[in-house]
């Protein structure tokens, strides 16, 4: 009695827990489904899906060697099998918390919860149905032998089953393979998932601002420790250490621009193109003291500038036969990740307020083909706690060399780094590291020779500022700065082509010296941006454009950007929100976001003649405090998103907030490591299977 009670318990526990774990359609090897153009032989699926014409017929003679008998038990086994085909296979078999070898099976009589809106209806009885045509039936190697789900003490033979001879009940059955339906996590019912749109999500009538500084930064990070805290960095490479203001509390940054956390000023190149592009601090900072800079530094004035050059014969690329009209030659320009340490200032890292601009570590170093930027934005995933590092295609016009999709080149491409397990000398050699770290074991070209193992992602142009929605890191959302005629915001997703410079944007893409071709971009399994946006459709003046991506908002501050991507242009004159529906479909639409300046901002804004938006200048970049406010830093100041109705907007949730979709409750702040949602899932998944 008690244990069922527990029992009951937990899967409360998984289901509200499993509700955060939803995530994008991916499949089984975690990476993003393709459209294929034919429908599958054997398996009912067409569109986009997770299956080859190959693995289809492998699922074919797996459903063949089990045997069936019964017609109507074999289609639903077949069903069940051709699963993994599904656009939303991740989710199905839960892969991310530890993988099941049947997917969810929809089931109404599973204790039902209610969650905040039904996306996914399904058959509700799936599971029953289930039982009730294969009980009786024998199942060679049956996927649901109870051995399969690592049931302690239990083992099987692999010889024809039937489900009465492993399970006791249907009960039985559907406790382990069922899941409501009705919630907001997906579940199999037979056939490919589709998401119902939900109800008509209405753009916002605008996003309104405040102006809380006036400097100029190109990062702000929140303090790891979860306090009221972030650091800023700018252009020519000092970070600043600033105590953010309550919001509505009428406060100004508290940061003091004389007295900068660190000076690294000496080690940066800075100029139009370069300097200081990523910051990044270790999750455990607090504890550790390690913090990352990624930066430009010229060999030619810097000494301790030096690494291997991009332009190399693993890429086909001559450095002697090299032209590069404004330097002397490739690779005087060097993009570095440094490792710094905030040890020893103060009594523990956390209360330090100043840290060594000794370099501790050398992380990676890479010689720039041209005089042009090559991103350099650094994170941490919020997951893995690896390094993504986001370089561009290193510049002159349309990639002409191909970087972006040469397999061996870092140029365009998105690297995934483990800095916590350091390589040995001998390591660095054998392998030809690019510096002091080691490649995630599941990184998607680990075992490829043909690909460089760092890469997680390929074929961008230049992804000017990246994140992860705090609520579901599975969404690594990229502004990606197009050439001539478009920019565009991409999920990243491992291993994923994102076209160019085949594609820019969603359009084909030709160098201007070259004949337009159409059939050059005929290339598998390129993945097109979710939105985006002309550069006819901005800055009619100039015609130029440039992407700076944004935040997936989530904050209570405004609840009716609640949920939607913003992004912006570097011009400043153009706001958009990206809105998903269905939920957890990966669709967005895109509306453009008007935008003002509160009355009563602390520090006021400039006014634009002859235009409602206040100039703002150029935007550069977003930031997000721990309280996930979200920051605009552009060339004039930092302005964050506040309270509609501080702009005269109307938002009718405004002040409605608290009795809302409950949020998740707050992690601990330096438990930021892993997020604990899906973990937590997976614990009390497995406690409720036992
Ligand atoms: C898939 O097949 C169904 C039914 O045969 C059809 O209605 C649907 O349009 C197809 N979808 C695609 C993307 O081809
Ligand atoms: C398949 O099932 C039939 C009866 O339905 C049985 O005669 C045959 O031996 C089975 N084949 C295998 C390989 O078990
Ligand atoms: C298949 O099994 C179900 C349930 O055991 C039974 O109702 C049905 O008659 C069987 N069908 C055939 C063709 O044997
Ligand atoms: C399964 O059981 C049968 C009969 O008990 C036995 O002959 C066979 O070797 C077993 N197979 C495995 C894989 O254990
Ligand atoms: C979902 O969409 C289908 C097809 O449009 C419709 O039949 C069904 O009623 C919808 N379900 C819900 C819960 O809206
Ligand atoms: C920002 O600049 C304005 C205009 O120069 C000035 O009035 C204000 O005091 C400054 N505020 C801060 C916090 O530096
Ligand atoms: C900083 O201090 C932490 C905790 O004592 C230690 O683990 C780490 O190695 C130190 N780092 C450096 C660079 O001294
Ligand atoms: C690794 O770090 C050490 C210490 O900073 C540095 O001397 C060395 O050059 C680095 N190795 C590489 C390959 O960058
Ligand atoms: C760039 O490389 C891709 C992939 O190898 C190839 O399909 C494409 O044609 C190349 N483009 C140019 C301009 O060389
Ligand atoms: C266009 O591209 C295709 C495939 O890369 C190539 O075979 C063809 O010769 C090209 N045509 C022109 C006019 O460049
Ligand atoms: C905001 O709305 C109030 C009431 O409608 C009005 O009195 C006020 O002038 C408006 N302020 C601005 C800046 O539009
Ligand atoms: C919400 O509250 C603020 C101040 O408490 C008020 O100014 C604003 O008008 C309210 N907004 C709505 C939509 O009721």
């Amino acid at each position: 009695m008690e244990v069922s009670l527990i029992k009951i318990w937990v899967f409360y526990i998984f289901l509200w827990f499993s509700y955060k774990c939803s995530s994008l359609p991916l499949c089984t090897n975690l990476r993003e489904p393709v459209k294929q153009n034919k429908a599958l032989k054997f398996c009912e699926y067409n569109g986009t899906m997770c299956c080859t014409s190959s693995q289809d017929s492998g699922i074919e003679k797996r459903f063949q060697a089990m045997n069936i008998s019964n017609d109507s038990c074999g289609a639903v086994i077949k069903s069940i099998l051709c699963a993994t085909c599904d656009k939303y296979s991740a989710e199905l078999f839960k892969v991310k918390s530890g993988a099941r070898p049947v997917p969810v099976l929809c089931e109404a009589n599973a204790p039902a919860v209610k969650l905040s809106s039904i996306s996914n209806p399904g058959n509700s009885n799936f599971c029953s149905e289930v039982w009730d045509s294969c009980k009786d039936v024998s199942i060679l190697n049956s996927p649901f032998s109870p051995s399969l789900q690592n049931k302690a003490g239990v083992t099987q033979n692999s010889s024809a089953s039937k489900l009465i001879d492993l399970w006791n009940s249907k009960n039985d059955f559907c406790g382990n393979f069922g899941s409501p339906s009705g919630g907001d996590s997906v579940c199999f019912d037979g056939k490919q998932v589709e998401l119902n749109e939900t109800e008509k999500i209405l753009p916002p009538e605008g996003m309104c601002l405040e102006k809380i500084g006036n400097g100029s930064y190109l990062n702000m990070v929140a303090h790891p420790d979860g306090s009221n805290r972030a650091f800023f960095s700018d252009q020519p490479g000092k970070i600043w250490l600033a105590t953010i203001p309550d919001i509505d509390s009428g406060g100004v940054l508290g940061l003091d621009e004389s007295t900068p956390f660190v000076d690294l000023t000496d080690q940066v190149h800075f100029d139009t193109n370069f300097g200081m592009m990523g910051l990044a601090f270790h999750p455990k900072f607090a504890q550790n003291g390690r913090f990352f800079a990624s930066f430009t530094c010229d060999k030619q004035t810097n000494p301790g500038c030096s690494g291997r050059c991009s332009c190399n014969s693993d890429v086909g690329c001559d450095p002697s036969k090299f032209k590069t009209p404004t330097s002397t030659s490739p690779c005087q320009f060097h993009t570095v990740v440094a490792e710094y340490s905030a040890n020893g200032t103060s009594s523990a890292p956390s209360m330090a307020t100043n840290a060594n601009p000794a370099e501790v570590r050398r992380i990676f170093t890479m010689g720039l083909p041209y005089k042009s930027p090559a991103g350099g934005q650094i994170l941490f995933g919020p997951e893995d706690g690896y390094v993504y590092l986001m370089i561009g295609d290193g510049g002159n016009e349309g990639d002409p060399l191909n970087f972006s999709q040469n397999k061996k080149s870092f140029l365009g491409k998105i690297l995934r780094l483990d800095v916590e397990n350091m390589p040995s000398e001998k390591e660095i050699d054998d392998l030809s590291l690019w510096g002091n770290y080691t490649t995630p074991r599941d990184n998607p070209y680990a075992d490829d020779k043909d690909m460089a193992s760092e890469i997680w992602a390929y074929g961008l142009r230049n992804p000017w500022r990246c994140s992860f929605d705090s609520e579901r890191p599975s969404y690594f959302i990229c502004g990606d700065s197009g050439e001539n005629a478009y920019e565009e915001v991409d999920i990243i997703t491992k291993g994923g082509n994102y076209g160019w410079p085949m594609y820019e944007g969603p359009l084909i893409f030709t160098r201007k010296d070259t004949p337009r071709n159409t059939s050059a971009g005929s290339i598998d399994n390129l993945i097109f941006p979710v939105v985006g946006y002309n550069h006819s459709e901005v800055n009619k003046k100039t015609g130029s454009a440039s992407i700076s991506g944004g935040y997936v908002y989530r904050s209570n501050t405004d609840p009716c950007l609640y949920g939607s991507y913003l992004y912006g242009d570097l011009y400043g004159e153009n706001y958009w929100t990206a809105m998903e529906n269905p939920k957890d479909s990966g669709k967005f639409t895109s509306a453009s976001l008007p935008f003002a300046c509160a009355r009563d901002s602390p520090i006021q804004c400039t006014t634009t003649p002859n235009s409602p938006l206040p100039a703002i200048g150029y935007v550069f970049s977003t930031g997000q405090d721990n309280k996930k406010d979200v920051y605009i830093l552009t060339s004039t100041g930092v302005y964050r998103v506040v309270r509609p109705s501080r702009c005269n907007y109307t938002c009718s949730k405004e002040n409605a907030t608290t009795n809302a979709v409950p949020s998740p409750p707050t992690p601990a702040s330096n438990s930021r490591y892993i997020r604990p949602y899906c973990t937590v899932a997976l614990l009390a998944f497995s406690l409720f299977i036992l």
